[in-house]
């Protein structure tokens, strides 16, 4: 069902797990702006095919939408992949990886022993460790359900483009990591709205087969929506792949998770298992952040917190992009969940509140590229700014269809 879609510019590669929506439109090219599409839908209604396809629309009872697809049939949702714990109560499980400032890494994982201590041990050679860090652990409730020991450790410094191996907790397997590249070029994994299907692994998959540096997701992980057993089931899911190469996420509805009185505050579990490095750049939030790695300036958004002028969010990316030296990170690119452009039905108007109020900046700070999720499908936008073609605008992308539960936006 995926593709693999590489955009590469200016030694600037992104992977993006896409559904081959785009290409198997019966249009010869990229569907780009609204203006196009609509270009295009005209020229297909005055095609010679149309009349028949709308025929076996009526008779099918179908969207024209979709019989224009009619060549791709989208593939229906798949279902659930549980991850088993399989390991001691000691040897760490859920281990995943972050960037965390400067040549730092952060090593997360769980473990259900609580008195595992927070360490972590690493070095260049398999089995040899020559460093160690010692970090902090959190853990958490909610309803009836009690996390295990989630620990949280800050490693480094860290030599650029090299493999280090490490081990957690002073037990259990030795994992590895490659840090970035100094400098271009950089490789991007980008897939939002993952979930734990069958279609996520078959996105794993194509990630896998990508030497790639950074993965990029924004918004929508684990699809628990409360059910805190998932959030676990999910981190050992991605476990092989996030605790080889940083992951870098932002949080979508899916996160939330809150209940009238009893959880008013959201984002209990994401926060607690999925610590970003928001102190490092400034925030006072794990729900937006910033980091910079191999010369490009990456800006993780907060579609579900606030956002408006006089909020904590907003000034803080004022102050962000104020301290971008375009010298050192040439290429700046924001990532959110709920996109601000989309031709879908799906999830229509719901980033409008943000676009207005946010637009403005990153537009003024020249943002190259800004992904979304949330609209389970793939579309890419020319540069645009305020609902214009504008070529000092930013390329919008959205990238919800990485393979969760609820499947492909239709319409
Ligand atoms: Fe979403």
């Amino acid at each position: 069902m995926d593709i693999l879609h590489a955009i590469a510019t200016n030694n600037l590669y992104f992977f993006i797990l896409a559904k081959p929506f785009f290409i198997s439109l019966p249009f010869p090219t990229l569907i780009t702006t609204h203006e196009s599409l609509n270009k295009k839908i005209m020229e297909n209604l005055l095609s010679p095919v149309f009349p028949i396809l709308l025929t076996m629309c009526i008779f099918s009872q179908i969207s024209p939408s979709y019989a224009l697809t009619h060549d791709y049939i989208r593939p229906p949702a798949r279902g659930l992949v549980l991850s088993q714990h399989k390991r001691s109560e000691s040897d760490p499980q859920q281990v995943h990886i972050s960037l965390a400032g400067k040549d730092h890494i952060r090593v997360s994982w769980i473990t259900d022993d609580k008195k595992v201590p927070s360490i972590v041990e690493y070095g260049k050679v398999p089995g040899e460790y020559n460093a160690m860090a010692t970090g902090e652990h959190t853990s958490y409730h909610y309803f009836f359900y009690s996390s295990s020991k989630i620990h949280h450790v800050k490693i480094g410094p860290l030599e650029t483009d090299t493999i280090y191996y490490y081990r957690c907790g002073g037990y259990g397997p030795e994992f590895s990591f490659k840090t970035p590249p100094p400098s271009f070029p950089i490789e991007f994994a980008v897939v939002g709205d993952l979930g734990q299907t069958e279609w996520t692994n078959s996105t794993l998959a194509h990630v896998r087969s990508k030497d790639y540096d950074v993965f990029l997701l924004p918004g929508d992980l684990s699809y628990a929506d409360t059910q805190q057993p998932l959030w676990d089931s999910f981190g050992r899911l991605v476990e092989p792949y996030a605790s080889s190469r940083p992951w870098m996420v932002t949080e979508g509805n899916h996160e939330i998770e809150t209940f009238p009185i009893i959880q008013p505050h959201g984002f209990k579990a994401y926060n607690a298992r999925w610590r970003m490095p928001y102190e490092e750049s400034g925030s006072s939030s794990n729900l937006y952040y910033s980091f910079d790695v191999s010369g490009t300036h990456i800006i993780m958004l907060g579609s579900y917190t606030d956002f408006d002028a006089d909020s904590a969010q907003y000034k803080w990316l004022q102050a962000d992009l104020s301290k971008i030296d375009r010298k050192k990170t040439p290429w700046v690119i924001a990532l959110l969940h709920a996109p601000w452009y989309n031709t879908n039905s799906a999830h229509q108007g719901e980033g409008e509140s943000m676009r207005k109020s946010m637009e403005d900046l990153l537009y003024k700070a020249r943002v190259d590229i800004i992904f979304a999720g949330h609209v389970h499908a793939y579309e890419r936008f020319t540069r645009i700014y305020d609902n214009k073609a504008d070529p000092c605008g930013p390329m919008y992308i959205t990238i919800g269809d990485g393979g969760n539960r609820e499947g492909l936006a239709l319409k």
